[in-house]
């Protein structure tokens, strides 16, 4: 038995099959192969094999791989004008990329202002001061604390990860950052409540929760964050009906911010512009990046309401944040060509799971097609962000052990037959339960659904 302290040197003695190479990788015990190319929903390795990739590598890729106009369009911005910083200079690109921004998030951000970031987690960085600041703007110095869920992921920077729930990604940081409360996730394949009323109860509960955490910080709330439809640490899990409604409301009524964190559900990957839009929820910063760019720079946005920008405007006037690299020319320009590419091939319609005849619809049926397979207890998503829940027993939803890593196989069953998916595990309690990601870029054809799923299909058997 090893001492939990030793345990990462203890384990690294053990196992002494390091891959070492110049690169700091993920990881020192698995081998990487080196990718070299990338077109439509396929990428290259060095030894010429082809994987179909069903996940957007981690949910990044909306548009497809190897698209020459945003190589262009990158090519043409860094020809002319690679980069200034943001204290001298604002850029026609970044204005014209923000406004057409504001406009895609729809009528509720008319008059707001986007603020560019390099990806996910400095962009929920972001988001966290930007409502502080808001709040000592209007007089509310004392609100600070910023609420969040368990079994949520926000990011791996120390603020990003002090708001998350993944209990894998942030245990032995946590001594290093600040917590604030952690409500309940809904979670309805594994819910604490009744959900025989096809949830409506539950989503009541678990909103109620959020009332009183507020309650309990004595007027230090600032802003809850939450992922309207849980990214990777649960898998793909939506809310039940009337969930994210009431939590916009209990916001409201507690002048406690509402930052939305769709940087894996935005840009078009559920089938609506931004989730929220699915239960008609307005927040008032909203945060995005993966599908922003598609992965062709790194590139994240927040995205603030009027209400936020015109404390600040008309407050101190600056913004108390940046980074050297916000709002990067090169970046910037990537993703206006990946939004101008989603509206003129209608990629977000194509991703709604709902309509007949769309891919969403098609890898929907699909997926849902693995549910007579022993070891699937789940198939759940919306648009073209689907999971794939594993058990052990399908009757008591009991998870496989966490030590037999059954996403970590069947991801690495996939590759083998040249499918990438994107395993987790821990979504049971935070430590068991396994899933995949499923979201592959909104170009994939129903052919391409139907091979895919079924090499899934086989590689679930191959595991189990
Ligand atoms: C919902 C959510 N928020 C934030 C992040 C962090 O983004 P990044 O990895 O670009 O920093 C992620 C990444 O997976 C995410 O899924």
């Amino acid at each position: 038995m090893v001492h939990p302290d030793n345990r990462f040197v203890a384990e690294s003695t053990l196992t002494r099959q390091e891959l070492r190479t110049p690169i700091l990788r993920r990881s020192f015990r698995k081998p990487y192969p080196a990718a070299v190319r990338g077109e439509g929903v396929y990428v290259w390795d060095a030894d010429g094999k082809r994987y179909l990739d069903f996940s957007g590598s981690a949910v990044v890729n909306f548009i497809g791989h190897g698209v020459r106009e945003i190589a262009e369009a990158m090519f043409e911005q860094a020809r002319q004008l690679e980069f200034v910083h943001t204290s001298q200079f604002t850029t026609p690109i970044a204005e014209a990329f923000a406004a057409e921004l504001l406009d895609f998030g729809g009528e509720h951000f008319r008059d707001g202002a986007v603020f560019f970031t390099c990806g996910g987690s400095e962009s929920i960085d972001t988001a966290l001061k930007l409502a502080r600041q808001y709040q000592v703007e209007i007089g509310q110095s004392r609100r600070y604390q910023v609420l969040s869920r368990n079994q949520s992921y926000h990011g791996s920077t120390l603020g990003a990860l002090a708001v998350s729930g993944n209990r894998k990604r942030r245990e032995i940081y946590l001594p290093m950052v600040r917590e604030f409360a952690h409500i309940g996730m809904p979670y309805c394949y594994r819910c604490d409540f009744d959900c025989s009323d096809g949830c409506r109860n539950c989503g009541q509960q678990y909103a109620a929760e959020l009332e009183r955490a507020i309650e309990e910080t004595r007027g230090e709330a600032a802003a809850f964050v939450f992922e309207p439809m849980s990214g990777a640490t649960l898998g793909a899990v939506t809310p039940p009906p009337g969930y994210l409604q009431a939590i916009a409301d209990i916001c409201r009524r507690h002048g406690v911010l509402l930052i939305a964190d769709e940087v894996m559900t935005g840009m078009g990957r559920t089938g609506r512009n931004f989730s929220v839009e699915h239960w008609q929820v307005v927040p008032d910063i909203l945060v995005t990046a993966k599908g922003l760019s598609s992965g062709y720079a790194p590139l994240g946005a927040v995205i603030a309401s009027k209400k936020v920008v015109d404390a600040i405007a008309g407050g101190s006037g600056a913004i108390l944040h940046g980074f050297t690299y916000n709002a990067h020319p090169v970046s910037v320009a990537a993703g206006r060509a990946v939004l101008q590419r989603i509206q003129s091939q209608n990629l977000v319609q194509a991703a709604d799971s709902d309509a007949a005849g769309t891919v969403g619809s098609a890898l929907k049926t699909a997926l849902d097609s693995l549910s007579d397979l022993e070891a699937v207890g789940d198939v759940r998503g919306l648009g073209l962000l689907w999971a794939v829940e594993f058990v052990r027993d399908k009757k008591t939803k009991q998870p496989f052990l966490p030590e037999k890593n059954f996403a970590g196989q069947i991801g690495q069953a996939c590759v083998r037959r040249g499918l990438l998916v994107y395993p987790m595990q821990g979504c049971a309690d935070g430590n068991s339960g396994d899933h995949v990601l499923i979201a592959p870029p909104a170009v994939i054809t129903s052919e391409q659904i139907g091979w895919a799923v079924e090499q899934l299909r086989a590689a679930i058997k191959e595991s189990a």
